[in-house]
C-alpha cells in the first residue's frame, strides 16, 4: 500500500465521506478516533446548506439509511483552513471534492481544478473526487466516461498529490464501468473509492403513508447493512477488472461494513482499505476500533500477519 500512496493508513480503515464529516467539531472528532486516516464531506466551490429536511432515515431492522443530503458543506475554502489542525493528529487527510451548480459560474471543470490545487497546498495527502453522487439532478459524471476524463485532466495536471475516484455502483451495466476504468488507468489515477450509495431508493412511512424523505419525491442514496452486498461484487469487479488489465490501481471498499466480519469479506474481494459510513452514524466513533480489533482477531486466527495477505483472496467455488 505504501507503495502506491507513499503514505500509510494504518488501520486500514477510515471513516467514508459524508456522515458527520462536514463541520470542524465532527472532523475532529473523527480524527480523534482510531481511524488510520480522515476524509472529509465532500466539498464543493461554494458552501451549500444541501436539501430540505427530513433528508435522512434510518430504516427498521438496522437495514441501513436512505438520504437526499444535497452536499451541505462549508465550501473548499473552510476545508482548506482546518487541514492544519486535521493535520495535527498525524495521520493522513483525505479531501473529499464533489461540484455543483456555483454561484460564481464556474465549470464543474473549474471547479474541481481550483478546490483540489487549493486542498493540496493547504496539505492534503490524497483527493477523493466524489464523481458519483446521487442527490443531484444531473446524472453522476462517473456514468459519462468522457466527462471523467475531462475532470481528472483538469486536477491531474494541477496536482501531484494521489487521488482517487468515488465510483457509483455499476450493478448490471460493466460496460460503462470498463470504460470509466480504461479512462483512469490512461491518466494514472492511484485508487477507486467503491462504491457510492446505491442511488433512487425509497422509503415509506406507514402511520404517514407519505415518503420517508422530502427532497426529489423521496429518493435518496441508500447506505449501511442492506448494501453489503452489492460492494462486495462492486471491488470484486474493480479488483479483477484492475488486475485483468496488469494495473495496479489501491481500492477503498465502501458499502454496508457494519462488523469485523463485514470489513474481512471487503478485503477478501479485493479491498486494501475499507471506509465507513451508515455504522459510523449509528454507533459513532467507537465503531472504527471495535471492527479494526475484530478484523486483526480473525487475521490472527486464520494464521494471517495483516490484512494486505488476504486482499482479493476470494476463490470461485
Ligand atoms: C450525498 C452525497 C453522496 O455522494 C452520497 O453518497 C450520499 C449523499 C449528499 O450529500 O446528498
Amino acid at each position: 500500500m505504501a507503495r502506491r500512496l507513499g503514505f500509510e493508513i494504518e488501520p486500514p480503515i477510515t471513516n467514508a465521506s459524508g456522515p458527520e464529516s462536514e463541520t470542524y467539531e465532527r472532523l475532529i472528532r473523527i480524527a480523534r478516533s482510531s481511524v488510520g486516516a480522515v476524509i472529509t464531506k465532500s466539498m464543493t466551490h461554494c458552501p451549500r446548506t444541501g436539501n430540505p429536511e427530513p433528508r435522512l432515515k434510518h430504516l427498521d431492522r438496522d437495514l441501513g439509511s436512505l438520504n437526499s443530503m444535497g452536499l451541505p458543506n462549508l465550501g473548499y475554502r473552510a476545508y482548506a483552513e482546518m487541514m492544519s489542525d486535521l493535520k495535527g493528529f498525524g495521520k493522513p487527510v483525505i479531501a473529499s471534492i464533489a461540484t455543483a451548480p456555483c454561484s460564481h459560474g464556474l465549470s464543474p471543470v473549474e471547479q474541481y481544478g481550483e478546490i483540489a490545487e487549493a486542498l493540496t497546498e493547504s496539505g492534503a495527502d490524497l483527493l477523493e473526487l466524489n464523481l458519483s453522487c446521487p442527490n443531484l439532478e444531473a446524472i453522476p459524471i462517473a456514468m459519462d466516461p468522457q466527462s471523467v476524463r475531462e475532470m481528472l485532466e483538469a486536477v491531474k495536471t494541477r496536482v501531484t498529490v494521489p487521488i482517487s475516484v468515488k465510483l457509483p455502483p455499476y450493478n448490471n451495466v460493466p460496460w460503462i464501468f470498463e470504460a470509466v476504468a480504461d479512462v483512469l488507468i490512461d491518466l494514472g489515477v492511484e485508487c477507486v473509492s467503491t462504491m457510492n450509495s446505491e442511488p433512487n431508493t425509497m422509503e415509506i412511512d406507514l402511520e404517514t403513508m407519505t415518503q420517508a424523505i422530502r427532497p426529489r419525491q423521496g429518493y435518496g442514496g441508500l447506505g449501511g447493512r442492506a448494501v453489503l452486498p452489492i460492494a462486495l461484487a462492486e471491488v470484486h469487479r474493480c479488483y479483477t477488472y484492475f488486475r485483468q488489465q496488469d494495473y495496479d490501481m489501491l481500492i477503498f471498499g465502501v458499502g454496508g461494513i457494519t462488523e469485523p466480519e463485514d470489513a474481512i469479506k471487503h478485503h477478501l474481494a479485493g479491498a486494501d482499505i475499507v471506509q465507513i459510513g451508515t455504522a459510523y452514524l449509528t454507533q459513532g466513533p467507537e465503531v472504527f476500533e471495535r471492527i479494526a480489533v475484530g478484523v486483526e482477531r480473525w487475521l490472527e486466527a486464520h494464521d494471517f500477519r495483516n490484512v494486505s495477505e488476504i486482499v482479493g483472496t476470494v476463490r470461485d467455488l
